[in-house]
């Protein structure tokens, strides 16, 4: 693991050990850069900051710079009652991928505060498969059924539950390629 990584780690679990998390905004970009704020600051110069260059993934170009805010602003729009509706606003999100870094990671969190307050489930991310979720995510500007189906059949309403929160944040890290020593 790289040092940064263990570090930020390190301020994912304090995020949820003093109860940070709960302070701030829900489903909004203000909330999204609290959350990567969080996560990376001292880490990285543009830690909550949104991004300054266009980047890619796979053969996948993330929202030019040229209307990246416009576009956040519509996304921090989207309704989010149902589950279908938070998916989709999540996806837009993942669209949108705000950051030069940091974003898979941050962006879990942000969603997992959506479903919390809408309705009252988080995802138990230790049980969903990396491979299966990076699928999934890959897939999912084009279609998002396969990560609505996946991410649905982990829901959990224990969401309290310091065991399931922490493994997650451990997943969320393995799935961006951080392993714990
Ligand atoms: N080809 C793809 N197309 C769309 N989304 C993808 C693709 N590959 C991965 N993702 C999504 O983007 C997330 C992060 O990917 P990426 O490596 O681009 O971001 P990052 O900024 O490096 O985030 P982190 O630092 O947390 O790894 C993944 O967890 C997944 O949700
Ligand atoms: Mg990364």
């Amino acid at each position: 693991m790289k040092d940064i990584d263990g570090k930020s780690l390190k301020n994912a679990y304090r995020l949820f050990e003093t109860g940070a998390v709960n302070s701030f905004e829900t489903g909004t970009v203000r909330g999204l850069l609290q959350i990567h704020n969080c996560l990376f600051e001292g880490l990285y110069d543009f830690a909550g900051q949104l991004r300054a260059k266009n980047i890619s993934k796979g053969n996948f170009k993330f929202a030019n710079t040229l209307y990246l805010k416009e576009v956040l602003a519509k996304i921090e729009h989207m309704p989010e009652k149902s589950f279908k509706e938070i998916i989709e606003k999540y996806v837009e999100m993942n669209i949108a991928h705000p950051f030069m870094e940091g974003n898979g990671r941050a962006m879990r969190i942000w969603l997992d505060l959506i479903l919390k307050k809408n309705l009252h489930k988080v995802v138990n991310w230790q049980n969903v498969d990396k491979t299966l979720y990076l699928q999934a995510m890959e897939r999912s500007p084009v279609n998002d059924l396969e990560i609505r189906t996946l991410l649905e059949a982990n829901l959990t309403g224990d969401v309290d539950n310091r065991e399931i929160i922490f493994k997650g944040i451990e997943q969320s890290y393995y799935y961006e390629g951080y392993e714990k020593k």
